[in-house]
């Protein structure tokens, strides 16, 4: 499977950092086997998909109607026509900022597979679940109501792809047990696995929560982790492009 390595800007980035895009973008030339994507902030999607060669630009976020009196919203047709190709959805900022529902997430995972555009579905625990001893099952649970997969849904596993991030290693430097992460990529493997039939093999499981150059090498040799959904450190080629090496 071609590992698939996306940076999330977050609410980073003016058009100054444009140079940082096309840095990382020249950069993305010399790993060929590598998928790379870069999430933007909506206000710079167009401008680096109209220059970038070797990787694909993505939005953050996507409204989950075709259109409509949603006032400050964005639809998939306008960051499909802005240029981008992806959308992450689903990240724990937004559900804890947004009040965002896996339920509604998985409508968010439709409109893009009916725009023909990536998703990028996050999901992962908060420390008190980690703790507790029901990661494991409360993520797998996240997975199958963040896709609708328990409902009778049109879903297909083409061009998804789910980002593990434990809500408690974003931003913070710490970064589960490598065996706790495998341990997590299998249980998720298995339930796409379950969802979707052999298909589900296919669907690239990213990890994400302070991956940065020290350590993408250890995280990405895990099985069953196919890439990296990269924060603080993908805001800079010098730190990121490591990470794409690192694959
Ligand atoms: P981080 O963020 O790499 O800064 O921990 C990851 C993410 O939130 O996607």
């Amino acid at each position: 499977m071609r590992p698939y390595i996306v940076a999330n800007w977050k609410m980073h980035g003016l058009m100054a950092d444009i140079n940082e895009v096309m840095a990382i973008d020249s950069a993305a030339a010399k790993f060929d086997h590598v998928d790379v994507g870069i999430g933007l902030p909506a206000t710079l999607i167009h401008t680096a998909s109209e220059q970038v060669k070797n990787s694909e630009i993505g939005a953050q976020d996507c409204h989950q109607a075709e259109q409509g009196a949603h006032t400050g919203c964005l639809s998939t047709a306008m960051l499909s026509e802005a240029g981008a190709a992806f959308s992450i959805i689903g990240h724990s900022e937004r559900r804890a900022d947004h009040a965002e529902t896996s339920r509604l997430i998985a409508q968010k995972a439709l409109t893009l597979q009916n725009a023909s555009m990536g998703a990028i579905l996050c999901i992962g625990e908060d420390l008190a679940t980690r703790q507790s001893g029901a990661a494991l099952d409360f993520v797998a649970g996240q997975l199958v109501e963040s896709l609708a997969l328990a409902d009778d849904t049109s879903l297909s596993p083409e061009r998804l792809t789910i980002a593990y991030e434990p809500i408690w290693a974003i931003g913070t430097g710490h970064v589960p047990a490598l065996t706790d992460i495998a341990a997590m990529h299998s249980k998720l493997r298995d339930q796409l696995m379950a969802s979707f039939g052999p298909t589900g093999d296919a669907i690239r499981i990213l990890y994400g929560g302070s991956v940065k150059a020290s350590n993408a090498e250890d995280i990405l040799a895990l099985e069953n982790v196919n890439g990296a959904l990269v924060g603080g450190a993908s805001l800079k080629a010098e730190s990121f492009v490591p990470i794409i090496a690192a694959a």
